[in-house]
């Protein structure tokens, strides 16, 4: 695999080797100094034209610790605003010679076209495209959801695991590619929406539609492991989607009350940013059982995990057997 532009992209071996690595890189995380010598001499671009906080931030670190030389650019500021095109800015790009650019745009699509029209040799990593996909969130999350539901997490999927995502999946790339991701790890996952915010053509998606939140939180689609809330995207609404705030978060909100249907074990996620009050209470977001800030933390090793492989792995990520310097990753040989 030469780029990562969708969660599938990657198949089952793929997708665990990636987990995997990622818990390499989080190991290395854990040491006084983070920083691997691995990228070095290699140049990533970061190319954002929508605004990001975390996303952006996670990459530059994720670059930075494999001591990548980074670029970053955003559209606000740049020769976008002059009207220049995507094309001609990965030209510009492509003469500064990156070895991986790092694209989020508010077009679905724009990093196929990137990749695929021969603008730059190096590695398209999708970071969010309009509506469509945002492959590192999920990969992030499913790593969140292995490390807490799975015992002896390295090598295994998540097989026989019940996901719920909740909310506004119409506008939502983290729920089409954790759908895609989490159905390629063995998961169950059900879409819990309010029918407006369902895209067309939900029904061929490889999981659970459902409009009653406190029926799948009590258990009506069998016990939740995982509860992942998205964010109610009003950027991205021209129209009424639901009848208002409160209506929308009595249906499909997520506070103390429900969270008490839930087992035990389950998680409580959301990709972030957060519309705290909307479509999750205060008191859900930061209880013991939210990981939340977790999977920012998490981000920065599977971000790490992609542009390793995607970089100075072999191109292909070899479904079988570990990284040619797991060596030096594990045993501390590097600095
Ligand atoms: C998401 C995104 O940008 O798609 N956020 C993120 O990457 N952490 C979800 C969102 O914006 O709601």
């Amino acid at each position: 695999m030469r780029h990562l532009l969708s969660a599938a992209d990657l198949d089952r071996a793929q997708a665990v080797t990636v987990l995997d690595v990622a818990e390499q890189m989080a190991a290395t995380q854990r040491r006084e100094i983070k920083k691997l010598p691995t990228l070095r001499g290699r140049t990533v671009v970061n190319l954002f034209f929508e605004d990001s906080t975390r996303t952006r931030i996670s990459f530059e670190a994720a670059a930075k610790r494999l001591s990548a030389d980074v670029i970053n650019f955003s559209a606000k500021g740049s020769s976008v605003s002059k009207g220049e095109s995507l094309k001609d800015t990965a030209l510009t790009l492509e003469a500064m010679g990156a070895d991986a650019v790092v694209v989020r745009h508010p077009a679905s699509g724009a990093p196929h076209r990137l990749a695929h029209a021969g603008w730059t040799r190096g590695a398209v990593v999708n970071a969010g495209d309009g509506t469509h996909e945002h492959p590192t969130q999920a990969l992030l999350d499913a790593f969140t959801m292995r490390r807490h539901l799975v015992e002896n997490a390295t090598g295994a999927d998540l097989a026989g695991r019940r996901v719920a995502v909740v909310g506004d999946v119409l506008h939502s790339r983290v729920a089409r590619s954790n759908v895609l991701l989490l159905n390629t790890l063995g998961a169950h996952v059900v879409l819990v929406a309010p029918p407006t915010l369902l895209p067309v053509g939900v029904e061929g998606w490889p999981c659970e539609v459902s409009y009653d939140l406190d029926a799948t939180l009590a258990g009506a689609h069998g016990d939740l492991d995982a509860v992942m809330m998205l964010r109610v995207q009003a950027e991205r609404m021209n129209a009424s989607y639901f009848p208002s705030v409160r209506e929308y978060s009595r249906r499909y909100g997520l506070d103390a009350r429900r969270v008490g249907l839930l087992p035990d074990h389950t998680v409580v996620m959301h990709p972030g940013p957060m519309n705290r009050g909307l479509e999750i209470s205060a008191d859900a977001a930061d209880s013991p059982r939210s990981t939340i800030v977790e999977q920012v933390t998490n981000g920065v090793a599977v971000r790490m995990a992609v542009l390793y492989l995607l970089l100075a792995g072999a191109r292909d990520l070899a479904p079988a057997g570990p990284p040619a310097d797991e060596v030096a990753l594990t045993e501390g040989v590097l600095p």
